[in-house]
Formats: C-alpha cells, structure tokens, sequence
C-alpha cells in the first residue's frame, strides 16, 4: 500500500470513494473539490492506492494559520486495517512540513462512530461552534430542503 499525492487523472476514483463512503452531499461537487485542491499551492488530495486502485484519501490544506483535514475515506473492504489512521498521520506530516503548527477538521454531527478514531490520535474538542452560509442562493436552498448532513 502506498500513499501518495494525488493528481487530476484520479478525481474520477475519488469521487466514486467518497460516494460509496457516504461523504457526498447534493450541495458538493466532489470532482470540482477534488480538482481544485490538488492543483492549489495550499492544499493537497494524498490517496492510499493498493495496485493502482484508490482505495483510501485524506484531503488536506491550510490557510497559514492552520491546517484542515477533509473527506478521510477508506474503501469498506479496507477498513479495521488501521488506513484511516495512517491516512490523518500522513495529513499531520504534509500540514507539518508547510510549517503550519496546528491541524483542525470537522465531524458531521449525525457521524459519532469516527469521534473515536480522532480522539485515538489525540484530537480533542477546541470548544468552538462552526458558522457558514452559501453565497449561492440555490446552494443553500438545496441545503435547506436535503436532510440530514
Ligand atoms: C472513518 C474511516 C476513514 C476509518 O477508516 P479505517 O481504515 O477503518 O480506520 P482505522 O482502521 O485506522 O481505525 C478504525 C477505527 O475507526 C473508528 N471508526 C470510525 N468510523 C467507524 C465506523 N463506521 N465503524 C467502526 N469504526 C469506526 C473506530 O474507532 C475504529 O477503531 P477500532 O479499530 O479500535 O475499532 C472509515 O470508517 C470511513 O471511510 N468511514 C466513512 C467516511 C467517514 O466517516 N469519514 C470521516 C469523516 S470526518
């Protein structure tokens, strides 16, 4: 098993993982996601790949301040094998060697089960609330009206 940057040719493999992982939401384009932080100086997509085929992904970047881990997904047949710890670790390291000091991601509040891979790794609760809102109107109704996520 490898891991390693990603590149364009594999959004294709990494949408249809986050799919089947459950990480995709109407709101989101994941090939537009994908393609933008593997082609941006701040950001990343490392892929764990078994004989070619995409079978784990951590997407990671940061703003100077601090570095965000997103969409850490393991294909089902991998999973218990300890990837997706291997997978934040090597999220921690690429954060690291940008010379950003500190690592934050975000759990979807309906996804309890992962709390405790995370806190494994030393992850605690910052005590923070997260805000957003869509600058696009019709992204934000489709939010409104999809449950759940
Ligand atoms: C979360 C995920 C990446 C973990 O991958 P993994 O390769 O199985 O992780 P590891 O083998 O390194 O660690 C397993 C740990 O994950 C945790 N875990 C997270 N989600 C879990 C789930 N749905 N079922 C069981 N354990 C889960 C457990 O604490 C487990 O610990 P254990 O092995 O001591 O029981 C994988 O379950 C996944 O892709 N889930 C769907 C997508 C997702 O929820 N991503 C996280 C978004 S914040």
């Amino acid at each position: 098993m490898q891991i390693l940057p990603l590149s364009p040719d594999h959004a294709d493999a990494a949408a249809r993982l986050w799919a089947e992982c459950g990480l995709t939401r109407p709101w989101n384009d994941p090939q537009a996601d994908f393609r933008m932080a593997v082609s941006g100086p701040a950001s990343q997509v490392l892929g764990a790949l078994a004989d070619d085929t995409l079978v784990g992904t951590v997407m990671v970047g940061h703003e100077g301040h601090r570095g965000w881990i997103y969409y850490l997904a393991v294909a089902p047949e991998h999973r218990g094998e300890g990837l997706g710890r291997t997978l934040v670790r090597a999220a921690e390291d690429w954060v690291e060697s940008q010379g950003v000091p500190k690592v934050m991601l975000m759990i979807r509040a309906e996804n309890d089960e992962v709390a405790r891979l995370y806190e494994d790794l030393g992850y605690v609760d910052q005590g923070v609330r997260v805000l957003g809102r869509f600058l696009d109107e019709d992204l934000q109704r489709m939010r409104e009206e999809t449950a759940g996520g």
